[in-house]
């Protein structure tokens, strides 16, 4: 089973980035708990990181036929991109949209998500450990499916 973790614009400043919203893990340590999580599972976890929208969507089109599911926090792309969504839909591949912080807790912009429709669950408000979580999730999912 392989799995892709896909971080959106600014998570790579995770650590520094208003802590007091999004903690003082690194992006290095979220993809290092993703990868762990879905070894002890049995499956392998390639994890790419962009601030730039269509590298994102370049990276979910090459995914199909590669990877069994999806794990997604399009950061701020969330409220913004139906190029991601449409990019998610075409992939057909299960994905789980996940948030560092409760959106909902948050400004009234970030209520909607154009992404969410399109993936199997929505994950948010659990931190680092949501990384972890998310693994859990589209890995149970997966084999409920065989
Ligand atoms: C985020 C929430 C988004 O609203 C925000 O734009 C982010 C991070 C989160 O993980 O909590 O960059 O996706």
């Amino acid at each position: 089973m392989r799995l892709l973790l896909l971080n959106g614009p600014n998570l790579r400043l995770l650590g520094t980035r208003e802590p007091e919203i999004y903690g003082r893990f690194t992006l290095a340590d979220a993809e290092a708990l993703a990868r762990e999580t879905a070894r002890r599972l049995g499956a392998e976890l390639d994890a790419f990181q962009s601030d730039v929208e269509g590298e994102l969507v370049s990276k979910i089109g090459a995914a199909r036929g590669v990877y069994d599911g999806l794990i997604i926090n399009p950061a701020a792309y969330t409220h913004t991109s139906v190029a991601l969504r449409d990019a998610i839909a075409a992939s057909e591949l299960p994905a789980v949209e996940l948030h560092i912080s409760n959106t909902h807790r948050r400004e009234a912009f970030r209520q909607v998500s154009y992404t969410a429709p399109v993936c199997v669950a929505q994950l948010m408000g659990f931190g680092l450990q949501g990384y972890a979580l998310a693994v859990e999730g589209l890995i149970a999912h997966l084999q409920a499916k065989q």
